[in-house]
C-alpha cells in the first residue's frame, strides 16, 4: 500500500503545529504508522540548515537566492532521507510546511522569479508532491501580532534560559534568540498571504483552505473531513 502524504501550510501564528499534533494523535488512535515532519528541517541535515536560515548569527546577509537553495537542499534531504522511504512504506506522512512554502515565501515574498522558484522545486523534490494540503489561514492582523508576541517571548526568554543548570548551559546559549524569517517588513509577508491565495486558487483540489480563526473544535473538524475523506479514497485506490 501506498502512503499519504499531507502537508499543513499558513503564515506565521496560523496555527499549524498544534494542528498537526492534534491529527497525529488522532491517526496515532487509529493504529496509522507515522511521520511528523518539519520544514526548512526534518533531518540532521535539514536541522543544520534550518539552524543556518533562521537562527545564525551569520545570516543577517543572506540573498534571497541563498535562502531558496538553502530551503531546497534541506527538502532534497528531507525527501530522499526520509519521505520517499516513508511513503513507499504505507505510512502518513505529515509535513509542517513543503514546497508551497517557496513559492508563497521566496516566490511572491522575496520576488525571485516565479519559474525559477518553480525548476528549483522540481529539481529538489521531482515527482514527491503532497496528496492533501490544508492551508491554515488567518488575517494578516493576528499574524503579525502572534509573530510579535513570538519575538518578545524568546527576548524574556533568555534570563529564564541562562538561570538553568550546568548541563543546559551550551544549550542556553545556542538556542536562538531571533529568527531571521521573521525579521521581515509587513509588506512581506502580505505579499506571502497573496502568493498563499494565488496557490489555494489554482489547484482548488490538493490544497484545502481552513479559516483558523474559528473555535478550536471547527477547525478540527473541518481538518479532519478532508483527511477521512483522503483516507477512504485511498482505500478504494
Ligand atoms: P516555522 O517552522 O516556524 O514555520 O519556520 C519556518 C520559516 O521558514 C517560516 O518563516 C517560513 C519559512 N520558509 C520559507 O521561507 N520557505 C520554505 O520553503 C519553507 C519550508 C519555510
Amino acid at each position: 500500500m501506498n502512503g499519504l502524504f499531507i502537508t499543513f501550510e499558513g503564515t506565521e501564528g496560523s496555527g499549524k503545529s498544534t494542528r498537526i499534533q492534534w491529527l497525529a494523535e488522532r491517526l496515532r488512535t487509529m493504529n496509522r504508522t507515522l511521520r511528523v515532519l518539519r520544514e526548512p528541517g526534518g533531518t540532521p541535515i535539514g536541522e543544520e540548515i534550518r539552524h543556518t536560515l533562521k537562527h545564525s548569527q551569520q545570516n543577517h546577509a543572506m540573498t534571497a537566492e541563498a535562502e531558496l537553495l538553502l530551503m531546497s537542499a534541506s527538502r532534497a534531504q528531507l525527501v530522499r532521507q526520509v519521505i520517499r522511504p516513508a511513503l513507499a512504506a504505507g505510512e502518513v506522512v505529515l509535513c509542517d510546511r513543503f514546497c508551497d512554502s517557496t513559492i508563497a515565501y521566496q516566490g511572491y515574498g522575496r520576488r525571485l522569479d516565479l519559474n525559477l522558484v518553480r525548476a528549483v522545486i522540481d529539481f529538489a523534490v521531482g515527482e514527491t508532491r503532497p496528496h492533501l494540503t490544508l492551508l491554515l489561514s488567518v488575517p494578516i492582523e493576528v499574524s503579525e501580532t502572534r509573530r510579535l508576541a513570538r519575538q518578545q517571548t524568546m527576548l524574556l526568554d533568555v534570563p529564564v534560559r541562562a538561570k538553568k543548570s550546568e548541563g543546559d548551559a551550551k544549550l542556553a546559549f545556542s538556542e536562538p534568540l531571533r529568527d531571521r524569517m521573521e525579521e521581515a517588513d509587513r509588506d512581506f509577508f502580505e505579499r506571502v498571504e497573496h502568493g498563499y491565495k494565488t496557490i489555494a486558487a489554482a489547484e482548488p483540489r490538493r490544497v484545502c483552505v481552513i479559516d483558523s480563526t474559528r473555535p478550536l473544535e471547527v477547525v478540527k473538524a473541518a481538518v479532519w473531513q478532508r483527511v477521512e475523506a483522503l483516507l477512504a479514497e485511498a482505500q478504494t485506490g
